[in-house]
């Protein structure tokens, strides 16, 4: 699948470009977080194309260490289109000028280590790496506190997350006002710093937090230097110190100039379970309170991205809205491995097959319904493919490489969104039927 989805070739000034399109037709350009994770799989099979999907991303850079959210390498961002893309002009350009979770270095080791073929790897992009990190302490941590900031709810990836609601208001992601909100950052041409000195609506995430410090912890290893460690420690400790909230339990990102947090439970409050230094009681309580309970995100399948016990939580699908509730892939890959570093084994099992079990019944698809295991949105899509780093070593001989690319059709995506909407109505109809008929017999 991920062979059908390659897409390869060279920009008319002759720059190569060799990367995983997350899922075609709905998603053909290359995505910063996605092509991690691509290159995270892809290592198992063909190391080849994991290196060349992360050298292509840095390629996608520009020199003073930005790399972009998406780059459209073979196809641009046409003017009909720029509005809802975050790029410099509304005429488009060849990349969006915001960011997105930047895992590149974690990624980058993960690959290097699965690479005994071509050990120049490891180092040949550490300036690059080294830019690219230093990039965002310089341009998204202003106030020094360690923990960088988001200034678009996209930035994440977790783009409607409820957790960004009281932040952006009118400018959320899946609302008119997003438009607003790329305007308004194109007219400060994307100078983050003067973006966040002057507005409000800037965020220090949790998760893109913890990505970071792995990452700073991958940086350090790549590069020897322990200036990078450091770095990560300051990263870990301010989740710990700023984010956590004792009584209730979860890390809480924290809005604005104020810090204020953002008390919403939504799986990336659970994420420092990543991190090394997560002090074991702070563990067995996320742990505990939070992904095991039933009430909240131990549901029957995989781990849904926002508590069922959230009044905003909706399992199904929702046009413009896929990080309110649906399960993703991404999400199981960072947490079951915590959870069976911290002992919780059978949990971690069970939670691993609940997926094996969801992509059997419906391929790889970009997210799932946590209560039904109904498939739902794109299909073939890249990530999900993370559920075979989950589980026992594969032998790279057994994948066919069919290599000849994917193309979907438009067609299929609209009858398969049509078909999603309307079970989902039916669902929603059939709930609030039975719920005015439990009132009136109540009355
Ligand atoms: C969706 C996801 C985002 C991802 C993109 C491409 O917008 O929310 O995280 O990067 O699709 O797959």
């Amino acid at each position: 699948m991920l062979a059908g989805n390659w897409r390869a070739g060279a920009l008319a000034d002759g720059t190569p470009y060799g990367f995983t399109c997350p899922s075609p037709p709905r998603y053909r350009h290359q995505w910063y977080w996605d092509s991690c994770f691509h290159a995270i799989v892809w290592r198992h099979f063909q190391p080849a194309r994991a290196r060349e999907e992360l050298r292509t991303l840095i390629r996608g850079g520009r020199l003073d260490g930005f790399i972009p959210h998406t780059i459209f390498w073979h196809d641009s961002a046409g003017w009909r289109r720029a509005p809802f893309y975050a790029t410099h002009s509304v005429r488009g350009n060849r990349a969006t000028a915001h960011m997105q979770t930047p895992l590149l270095a974690l990624a980058w080791e993960l690959v290097a280590e699965a690479s005994p073929e071509a050990p120049g790897f490891r180092t040949e992009a550490l300036d690059a790496l080294r830019l690219h990190y230093d990039w965002l302490e310089r341009h998204r941590d202003p106030d020094g506190d360690g923990l960088i900031s988001i200034i678009h709810p996209d930035e994440s990836g977790l783009d409607d997350s409820p957790k960004y609601d009281g932040v952006f208001g009118w400018m959320s992601h899946y609302q008119p006002g997003y438009v607003w909100l790329v305007e308004r950052s194109r007219r400060l041409r994307y100078d983050s710093r003067a973006i966040i000195a002057r507005y409000e609506e800037h965020v220090e995430d949790v998760m893109v937090n913890v990505f970071y410090a792995l990452s700073l912890h991958a940086l350090a290893r790549l590069t020897g230097e322990s200036g990078y460690e450091r770095r990560a420690a300051s990263t870990e400790r301010a989740l710990l110190e700023h984010c956590w909230d004792e009584k209730r339990g979860l890390f809480w990102d924290l809005a604005g100039r104020e810090h204020a947090p953002q008390r919403i439970s939504t799986w990336s409050a659970l994420a420092p379970l990543a991190l090394p230094s997560l002090p074991e009681p702070i563990a067995g309580r996320l742990i505990e309170e939070h992904l095991l309970d039933r009430r909240r995100y131990a549901a029957p399948y995989a781990i849904p991205s926002v508590s069922m016990e959230e009044p905003s939580f909706r399992a199904g699908w929702h046009l413009f809205r896929c990080w309110r509730g649906p399960a993703w892939i991404n999400t199981v890959w960072l947490l079951a491995p915590a959870l069976r570093r911290f002992g919780y084994e059978a949990a971690a099992d069970r939670v691993v097959a609940s997926c094996v079990e969801l992509v059997e019944h419906h391929g790889f698809r970009e997210y799932y319904n946590p209560l039904t295991g109904d498939g739902l949105a794109a299909r073939r899509f890249g990530w999900s493919t993370l559920l075979i780093d989950l589980l026992p070593p594969v032998d790279p001989g057994a994948a066919q490489d069919t290599s000849s690319p994917f193309e979907g059709s438009i067609r299929d995506e609209l009858w398969s969104m049509g078909a999603e909407a309307a079970t989902e109505t039916r669902r929603l109809a059939s709930a609030t039927v039975a719920d005015v008929m439990a009132r009136l017999r109540g009355r």
